[in-house]
């Protein structure tokens, strides 16, 4: 559905994306990540042909970028979307729907799937913030768009809201809908999407599964272990490499010597009350990748 292909983009001397290369197959729900102006946004106004490349390709179903047939496949939220304070949700829809040529009658509709039925009569200046992000996403639901493009579509939202928003996204992939959402967060990404595209300074540094990144990032595990009441110091002694905190002694753990500091607890057993592996944590991959590309 989308194809990208060593796609650069400069503003002025300054690269803001370099040699970017991107495809998503109908039903497929990629996400992008990458840092404060690491070029997500450029890319996604590239895609909807708001913005020329400086080099490189892209296609949507095979059209141009910004050609009326690829606006009418296309379906966009942008990161800072305005709308008219004065207009009441249901009105603000009305107008998006007039301007794409399909029935005001169907914003009811569009505003019960992102929960806003009961405030569709109220005036958009009296929303909250994760309100105003529902009706940019009911806008971006307009005409059924076989590749959607959502620039950080839940930014605001609140931890339910995010649930009804990947459940809305699950319902479009399945009906074979292309979507590519910007996010900050790989922990709120991670079971909801089926790859994952990390930006850094504008060069793609890691595409692929969630289980890709991880044994991509190659870190280790987190080591937690709970002396027995007043064996913390003798504890310490058999383990120089852990560092203590209060009670606990915590350290790292290569992947691959899981066995090995598994063995060494058991011999120790009776200087331990409790232990734990912990895998690195989701963000902790991200800044990984992010960093050692850098
Ligand atoms: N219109 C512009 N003129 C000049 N430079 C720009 C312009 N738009 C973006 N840039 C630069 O391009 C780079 C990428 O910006 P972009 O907005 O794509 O980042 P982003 O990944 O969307 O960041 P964020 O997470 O903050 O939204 C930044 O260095 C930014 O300063
Ligand atoms: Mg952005």
């Amino acid at each position: 559905m989308l194809h990208i292909s060593n796609l650069t983009k400069r503003y002025g001397g300054q690269i803001a994306l370099d040699s970017v290369d991107l495809s998503i197959a109908p039903g497929e729900r990629v996400a992008l990540l990458g840092h404060n102006g690491a070029g997500k946004s450029t890319l996604m106004k590239m895609v909807l042909g708001l913005l020329a490349p400086s080099g490189g390709a892209i296609t949507v179903a095979g059209h141009a970028p910004g050609s009326r047939a690829a606006r009418d496949l296309t379906a966009y939220l942008p990161e800072n979307i305005a709308f008219h304070p004065a207009l009441t949700g249901r009105e603000q829809i009305r107008h998006f729907l007039r301007l794409r040529g399909r029935p005001a009658s169907e914003a009811d509709g569009l505003l019960d799937k992102v929960g806003l039925a009961d405030a569709a009569r109220q005036r958009i200046g009296t929303y909250s913030k994760g309100m105003r992000q529902r009706v940019g996403l009911a806008q971006a639901l307009i005409g059924r768009a076989a590749l959607m493009v959502l620039d950080e579509p839940t930014s605001g939202l609140d931890p339910v809201s995010r649930r009804e928003f990947y459940a809305l996204l699950d319902d479009l992939a399945a009906n074979g809908t292309a979507i590519l959402m910007s996010s900050h967060a790989l922990s709120e990404v991670e079971v909801r999407t089926d790859r994952i595209a990390i930006l850094s300074k504008g060069r793609k540094v890691a595409d692929g599964s969630l289980s890709a990144l991880r044994a991509a990032a190659a870190l280790p595990l987190t080591v937690q272990l709970r002396p027995q009441p007043g064996q913390a110091a003798q504890l310490a002694a058999t383990f120089p490499e852990a560092r203590q905190i209060g009670e606990i002694l915590t350290l790292a753990c290569a992947q691959s010597d899981k066995s090995e500091i598994l063995s060494r607890i058991a011999a120790r057993r009776t200087l331990i009350e409790d232990f734990d592996f912990l895998p690195p944590s989701l963000d902790d991959i991200y800044v990984q990748i992010s960093r050692s590309a850098a």
